[in-house]
């Protein structure tokens, strides 16, 4: 069956029921709750059209086997004057009386895998299914919609989540075509086009948690702010609020949101990339604001950076944001930087990650904390840190930015190019994300590190081109100059 056919449901059983004087009915029932049939939409106690004073009690025939109670439970019932024989009886059912799992288990193929696990969006049911389900992905949708009273709309992912914006395609498999939705997280109300936003259920704790860490008057920079599930509590919290998001659809629903939650004078938004938001209105902000605060103050500046599958590697623009200006230690911007990883350690991954993008080591001073398993052996974590004052004070040295050759490759289409320091790393210990894990280090470099107990500086650059590929970079000049450059990261990271 790939269309829907409700009335191929309606059926005649035979069940166990018992019948009791209508005055007991209640006791019978709390006394064999475990054997009453329990379905959508059915009846437990049913008239007896030939005694106006009885009643039946409908039975489970899963849990009363060949129309028989157990001693035990034959004893209770003579203890409450009921005779304890079962009777048969005819029970009329339909598809209102099946659960989800039933229906689809008897109209798809036998032997395949049945889910009726969605997530909910406000009236929008959504599914993930898999391609031996999309021939009765309408059926499944169908089914969903009716047994789950509230969905209006159900739809199916088209796509992995891989767009920029993290919204993905979907085809709606049943009801209205209005994926403009209403959800409430964490007691606010959010207002939200599915198809053109992000928005995950899964991650209102995550959200929660955050938002519990700021006081009134602190400061949160939002970098990939998405409709606002942190910008707008924290505004609600009394704090300050800069939120950003590339996605024009998202950068109009948060506006939306602020005046729905009556916080639009506490939240500036701003519709640009991450990196231009932390290297504009934040580096301003920050600038102003860091001189100003006295010692007494306990304002505290955070960062959030939601965006799990590249946040990391904007990590490299705290590099070096405020040099020229007054360092005010007592200060530091606190980050939460969210990662997937699919590492045996994945705090230990997203940790090296990050210190390689930031050039500095965050031992001791950064924690993690799992977000939730997105996939089996893929977890989603947060590593939150303070910005080292190194870090954001340290003018740059004088060679960084300069012009370097490839001197081997792992994507061959990968064009010689000038790399800034993004990415440089101590030989290869931290590589960064998506790119080549395992590079063998040549045998001049393996002697060159014995030698000097240095590593020469390779530049791992996470250039997308091909997308997940990358590049080996290496200075162009003469070993002296590959030396002198060596000296002189060391000296930085
Ligand atoms: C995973 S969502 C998180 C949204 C929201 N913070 C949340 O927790 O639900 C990431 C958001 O980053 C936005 N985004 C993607 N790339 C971006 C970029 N380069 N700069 C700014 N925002 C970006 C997407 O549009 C999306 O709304």
């Amino acid at each position: 069956m790939t269309v829907l056919d409700r009335e191929a449901f309606k059926r005649t059983v035979v069940v166990p029921a018992l019948k009791v004087k209508k005055e007991i009915v209640h006791h019978v029932l709390k006394s064999l709750k475990q054997s009453v049939l329990q379905r959508p939409g059915l009846k437990r106690v049913v008239e007896d059209p030939e005694d106006e004073d009885s009643r039946f009690v409908i039975l489970d025939p899963h849990k009363v086997p060949e129309f028989s109670l157990g001693e035990a439970k034959q004893q209770v019932l003579r203890q409450l004057s009921v005779h304890p024989e079962v009777c048969r009886y005819q029970l009329e059912l339909s598809y209102e009386n099946f659960k989800s799992e039933e229906i689809l288990r008897a109209v798809l193929p036998q032997g395949q895998e049945v889910t009726s696990g969605f997530s909910r969006v406000g009236h929008i049911a959504h599914l993930n299914l898999r391609d031996h389900q999309l021939p009765y992905r309408h059926l499944i949708g169908q089914v969903i919609m009716d047994k789950n009273p509230g969905i209006t709309c159900v739809v199916n992912k088209t796509n992995i989540i891989d767009s920029t914006y993290r919204n993905f395609e979907m085809e709606v498999l049943a009801g209205e075509n209005n994926l403009v939705t209403k959800v409430k997280e964490n007691n606010i109300s959010y207002e939200l086009d599915f198809s053109k936003v992000y928005w995950n259920p899964r991650l209102s704790t995550e959200h929660g948690r955050i938002v519990e860490l700021l006081r009134a008057g602190d400061v949160l920079f939002d970098v990939f702010a998405g409709v606002g599930p942190f910008a707008i509590p924290a505004a609600k919290r009394s704090c300050r609020v800069f939120a950003n998001d590339l996605n024009p659809d998202s950068y109009s629903w948060l506006l939306h949101n602020c005046r729905l939650n009556k916080v639009d004078t506490k939240v500036r938004a701003f519709n640009m990339d991450g990196r231009d938001f932390l290297r504009g209105p934040v580096r301003e902000e920050l600038s102003k604001e860091l001189p100003l605060l006295k010692e007494e103050q306990k304002t505290a500046f955070h960062v959030v950076m939601n965006l799990p599958a590249l946040a990391v590697e904007f990590l490299d623009v705290f590099r070096h944001l405020l040099v020229g200006e007054p360092c005010s230690p007592a200060a530091l911007p606190t980050v939460h930087c969210y990662g997937f990883s699919k590492h045996s350690d994945p705090a230990r991954d997203i940790q090296e990650r990050a210190e390689a993008a930031l050039g500095t080591s965050l031992a001791g001073c950064c924690s993690t904390v799992l977000v939730r398993n997105v996939a089996p052996n893929k977890e989603m974590l947060c590593l939150s840190f303070q910005i080292p004052a190194d870090v954001l004070y340290k003018r740059p040295c004088p060679d960084e930015g300069q012009t370097f050759q490839i001197l081997e490759s792992q994507s061959h289409q990968c064009p010689a190019a000038t790399v800034t320091n993004k990415g440089i790393s101590k030989g290869l210990r931290y590589p960064m994300q998506n790119t080549l894990q395992q590079t063998e280090i040549s045998a001049e470099d393996q002697a060159l590190q014995q030698e000097t107990g240095k590593f020469r500086p390779y530049a791992l650059v996470a250039k997308r081109i091909p997308p997940r590929s990358a590049a080996l970079y290496v200075p162009s000049k003469a070993r002296q100059a590959s030396l002198a450059l060596t000296q002189s990261f060391d000296s930085d990271y």
